[in-house]
């Protein structure tokens, strides 16, 4: 069987951003490939201090963001599915420790990713665990040989990285890990088109984020549905006066259209024919509040019933089980690389 790997962000709140962005395609996807592949969803845990994080939230968050994605319905009862924490697994940091030593400081100091957070004004000290991001990254997939990896626009870098860390670590050593599928073949996997990005409502430009100082343009997992609904209806839109699907001139109002169609799970075309061209923006408001205000009441409720007790076997019985595959797979690199005998 083929694996099927990635990882669950579980540092930040979750938005609806996160929710429609993130959280239902690995949900839609986890129900689709179940049967064919294993599955192996794991917390990145020891990348959260890449970047600034409140350390004594940091395990309550994470545990509770796995909660909700149990409460949105991570089929997490299946036998093909692995959930698990990275810190766990002590594998993942011997193996970055050893690949960092096939790791160019050239390639990793030009990574997108890097530049960006070592620039920004928020992050004020640039550490080496930053910096190291992508090789414990390549860590992290190599170690259960996984061909498929689902990530973001903004990950297919570090994913690249892994990939050519593999093969120059083959090339040397002779096939000890699997080489991740290739960009145009990972795209097939993808259940959703990658790009979708749900912008803040009060500021349609920049991405929708928790950590913004005014929340009344980002509406969180755990808000009061009522709440979220007035957020909606205050949202951003222009004053064209009429119903565009256009991202450049019109983002508020094509931002709500984009969520309209995720949040009802509709094809965009179907939501357009239905909004654009009218002329009451009103009515595209209230339709995506209800939509917003339904579905967290819905995911509040699921997320009071969620058995507590099962997550936590369920996520010790995958630490197990993967932790035997880490090390297997630690092992060939440890002699190969001359560590062992
Ligand atoms: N970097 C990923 C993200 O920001 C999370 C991640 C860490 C990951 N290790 C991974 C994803 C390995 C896929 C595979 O979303």
């Amino acid at each position: 069987m083929q694996t099927i790997l990635t990882g669950i962000r579980c540092n930040d709140e979750l938005t609806i951003g996160n929710y429609v962005g993130a959280i239902l395609p690995l949900i839609e996807m986890s129900k689709k490939y179940s049967k064919e592949y294993s599955l192996a969803l794991f917390v990145p845990d020891l990348h959260s201090f890449t970047t600034p994080v409140d350390h004594k939230l940091l395990y309550t968050n994470s545990m509770s963001n796995l909660r909700l994605f149990v409460a949105a319905g991570l089929p997490i009862g299946e036998n093909n599915i692995e959930v698990y924490r990275q810190s766990r697994i002590s594998a993942h940091s011997e193996l970055c420790v050893i690949l960092n030593n096939f790791s160019s400081y050239g390639v990793l100091t030009r990574m997108t990713e890097f530049k960006d957070k070592a620039e920004r004004k928020d992050i004020d000290f640039v550490s080496a665990g930053l910096f190291d991001y992508p090789v414990l990254m390549a860590a992290d997939i190599v170690l259960y040989g996984a061909k498929y990896v689902p990530v973001g626009d903004d990950q297919r870098q570090h994913l690249e990285f892994a990939r050519d860390l593999a093969q120059r670590f083959n090339n040397k050593f002779g096939e000890i890990f699997t080489v991740p599928a290739d960009i145009r073949e990972q795209a097939k996997f993808a259940s959703q088109d990658e790009s979708i990005r749900i912008m803040s409502l009060t500021n349609p430009e920049k991405k929708m984020s928790k950590s913004v100082k005014d929340l009344n343009g980002t509406i969180l997992l755990k808000d009061d549905p009522k709440v979220a609904a007035k957020k909606i209806m205050g949202a951003t839109t222009d004053s064209v006066g009429v119903i565009n699907f256009d991202k450049k001139n019109q983002p508020g109002i094509t931002n709500l259209l984009v969520l309209l169609a995720l949040l009802e799970g509709k094809s965009q075309e179907e939501i357009n024919k239905e909004f654009v061209g009218q002329t009451s923006y009103g009515e595209l408001k209230k339709r995506v509040a209800g939509a917003v205000e339904q579905i967290l009441s819905k995911l509040q409720q699921a997320y009071e019933q969620v058995d507590v007790d099962e997550l936590e076997k369920k996520l010790l019985h995958s630490e197990e089980k993967m932790r035997g595959i880490a090390n297997e797979t630690l092992l060939k690199v440890q002699k190969a690389v001359g560590l062992r005998e």
